[in-house]
């Protein structure tokens, strides 16, 4: 569905201008949202608008400026809610950079202060992160990345196209810090995805799953627990 080069093209922007993001694109958006809350059962939100979140001090903290919209990442407490948020959420980063729109995850609660009504919360549920969203005054730039062998264990002999297409899309997932702390192990009856000790390395899981799973193909292969 998406090419490689498409995946390539995209990186984390930080700064924004302040543009309205246009009603039609907003329409789209909010159905792809609500189609990931259903599938995943969790509660993304996307706040249009919101002059306070980035307000005050925190205008000038980090290196994000001038965020208006974001998407909020709520889901019920469970164990697998980081991953699916992950998972998600990049589902929404990529149908925003379809639409010629930038992003970039926040895992950094400090960077941002909670507008009061702009969001729900609900009982037994947790905010977890958020991801910028908007017309970005560049469009970011490359970074590094480690290799398919830094990130892969093969326990077969031959490897197979779908794997390698897989974990090249993988390479270019946003990951915290840029960690890239997963390992793909290639067995006889699938690949199993693993996640390293790190902040928010099941998020990277989730982010990092989606990405695999759109260069590899679902019909290929079968994840394994
Ligand atoms: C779970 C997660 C949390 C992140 N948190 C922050 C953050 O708090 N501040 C920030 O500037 N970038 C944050 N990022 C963006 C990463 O630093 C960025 O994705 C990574 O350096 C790779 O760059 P790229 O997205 O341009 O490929 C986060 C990314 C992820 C996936």
């Amino acid at each position: 569905m998406y090419s490689l080069e498409f995946i390539k093209s995209r990186h984390s922007v930080r700064r924004y201008l302040d543009k309205e993001i246009p009603k039609e694109f907003v329409d789209i958006l909010q159905e792809e949202i609500r189609q990931c809350n259903l599938e995943g059962n969790i509660n993304l939100q996307l706040v249009l608008n919101d002059d306070n979140a980035f307000s005050g001090m925190r205008a000038n903290y980090g290196s994000i400026k001038g965020v208006k919209n974001y998407i909020v990442l709520v889901g019920k407490r469970c164990k697998d809610l980081d991953e699916k948020l992950g998972y998600y959420g990049e589902r929404i980063v990529l149908k925003a950079h379809e639409l010629g729109l930038n992003t970039c995850w926040i895992g950094l609660s400090m960077l941002y202060k909670k507008t009061k009504g702009a969001y729900e919360v609900n009982k037994g549920e947790t905010k977890r992160l958020i991801i910028a969203i908007g017309y970005g005054e560049n469009q970011g730039h490359p970074r590094s990345s480690k290799i398919f062998d830094d990130v892969t264990n093969i326990a077969v002999k031959e490897i197979p196209d779908w794997f390698k297409n897989g974990v090249e899309y993988s390479l270019f997932a946003p990951t915290a810090t840029n960690q890239q702390k997963f390992v793909f192990e290639l067995c006889k009856d699938g690949v199993r995805l693993k996640d390293g000790v790190g902040f928010y390395s099941k998020v990277d899981k989730g982010i990092v799953k989606y990405h695999f799973e759109l260069g590899a193909g679902t019909e290929n292969f079968n994840w394994i627990k």
